[in-house]
């Protein structure tokens, strides 16, 4: 049985960091909405409480039952949490009157073998938060203080309940916090009492077990893309039930520059049951002349399922539909602001499942990024596709501004392949989480020896991030940049400007479409 923890979170811009902690530990950790707790059985050893962007003291609070959870399993309260817990048990939270954000260290650590064990008085943490805690609610003690916070960690470690409960009100989870990830090892492992086995390895034998029990001798149908997620789902379904896994990887036309030839040989090198389809003209056909985004997108999406349903056909036996998605997208994320709203259409392929009358397998789904990739590797799949950077699943066609042509995909392609070969030249590539060429529907006047030229600009997109939600422009060396833009407008005839993109997201978005 896998351990877990289970996090309730409250909204915060950090829970996923404390569930990525958490399997930083090897345990497994879990991430639900404040308010839907799930039956605590046995594979639950502690539980979580995030913190949040509201106060305890609004009117509209998230104020769960804490019975349920308090003196079940041990729990750890962060920031909004901790405070919650002081207010839920009879605790006074007051608005806080200092600066109760930043850099700050522990004074008077209460150690031996709780929480704080290992950790130094003058550690230092990283506190977040607009409230504070004045009274402690009864059979609570205060466990540490800083320089401005009197009760920055307190606990209830006695006979009020019958499991312990530790309350902190910073961010343990965050790197500032330079003993954090101390103190979550202690609550983890030394209170909860984790095993701390949730390693690749083990995943991977225990996910196949799982996958065998639930496919027994069905047959089951995957559509690579190319990127690591789907190519590792296959990976593992491979190893389950070998050759009763077929593989799509449709060649829509919009890839980079000879990736479809290139990623098409590293599957079979993998021993993978591949077909490869090639309908770039179909997708092409469908692009003609459409310039809307959500259009291309929608465009894109409807022949994909054409082409893979009419594919599909010819197999026999077919019972489930694999898929490559992974827990940033299945993690429910409590509303801060409202219903959200539907920036782009990501999943273009939606509904494919229903239409075919089959059932889903999604091996990755409790998998963050990183897990995928690490996971790839014990699977022995070849580091250059681990390592890739994310793709759109509509390719270049979200990065030709305005309307698609056979053409204008080959002049980007080229320019791109240019830039993606310099940055992993430069040693780059690993450093950002993705980039990219976008073709621009602007000409500009330029010369080129005596002559003048009117030709097509290109941006070049580059940035930093953890998960895609958030990203920085990456800082790439002016030197590159130098060197990439005297290459592309040297070598490829038809683009005679090319500029670099520092927008931050939000509010831009990563790609342009
Ligand atoms: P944005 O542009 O929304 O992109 O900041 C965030 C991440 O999502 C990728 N992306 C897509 N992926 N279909 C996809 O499969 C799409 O339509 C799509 N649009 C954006 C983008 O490349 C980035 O990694």
């Amino acid at each position: 049985m896998t351990e877990k923890v289970l996090i309730l979170d409250f909204g915060s811009q950090y829970t996923q960091l404390i569930a990525r902690r958490i399997r930083e530990l090897n345990v497994f950790s879990e991430i639900v909405p404040f308010n839907k707790v799930p039956q605590l059985d046995d594979s639950y050893k502690a539980v979580i409480l995030s913190g949040s962007p509201f106060s305890v003291r609004e009117e509209r609070a998230l104020r769960p039952d804490l019975a349920e959870i308090v003196g079940k399993r041990p729990v750890l309260g962060i920031c909004y949490g901790a405070q919650y817990i002081a207010d839920f048990y009879g605790g006074t939270v007051s608005r806080s009157l200092k600066r109760e954000y930043g850099k700050a260290n522990l004074g008077r650590i209460q150690r031996a073998d709780g929480l704080f064990a290992d950790i130094e008085t003058g550690s230092q943490v990283w506190m977040s938060h607009g409230d504070t805690i004045e009274h402690l609610p009864e059979g609570f003690e205060l466990l540490a203080s800083t320089a401005d916070v009197e009760i920055a960690a307190f606990g209830s470690l006695g006979d009020r309940f019958a499991a312990p409960v530790y309350c902190i009100q910073f961010h343990p989870e965050v790197y500032h916090s330079l003993d954090g990830k101390q103190l979550l090892e202690n609550f983890v492992l030394k209170i909860a009492g984790c095993r701390g086995d949730w390693t690749p390895a083990h995943f991977i034998e225990q996910t196949v077990e799982e996958l065998q029990q639930k496919i027994g001798d069905d047959r089951v149908l995957l559509g690579l893309s190319g990127g690591v997620d789907s190519s590792v789902a296959a990976m593992l379904l491979h190893r389950a039930i070998g050759d009763r896994l077929f593989c799509f990887f449709i060649d829509n036309g919009l890839l980079r520059k000879g990736e479809f030839e290139e990623v098409e040989r590293s599957y079979e090198g993998m021993g993978l049951n591949v077909t490869a389809i090639d309908a770039k003209q179909e997708f092409y056909s469908a692009l003609a002349g459409e310039s809307d985004p959500e259009k291309k997108r929608k465009a894109i999406g409807r022949v994909f399922i054409e082409v893979f349903e009419r594919e599909a056909k010819k197999l026999t036996n077919i019972k489930y539909l694999a898929q490559g998605t992974i827990y940033p997208d299945v993690i429910e994320s409590v509303s801060v602001h409202g219903p959200s709203v539907t920036i782009k259409s990501h999943h273009n392929v939606g509904g494919l499942p229903e239409k075919m009358g089959l059932k889903i397998v999604e091996p990755l789904r409790n998998l963050f990024k990183d897990e995928v990739r690490r996971v790839g590797g014990e699977l022995g799949m070849p580091a250059h596709l681990i390592g890739r950077h994310p793709f759109p699943g509509p390719g270049l066609a979200i990065r030709i501004l305005g309307d698609i042509t056979p053409e204008k995909v080959r002049l980007l392609q080229e320019a791109d392949a240019i830039y993606i070969d310099k940055m992993r030249e430069y040693g780059l590539y690993d450093q950002v989480w993705q980039a990219g060429t976008i073709l621009l529907p602007v000409q500009s006047v330029g010369v080129m020896g005596d002559e003048r030229t009117y030709e097509q600009a290109v941006a070049l997109r580059a940035v930093t991030s953890t998960d895609g939600m958030t990203a920085e422009w990456s800082h790439l060396p002016y030197e590159f940049l130098a060197a990439v833009s005297s290459s592309i407008i040297n070598n490829v005839k038809g683009i005679n400007r090319v500029v670099y993109d520092i927008s931050t997201k939000p509010p831009a978005t990563i790609e342009w479409e």
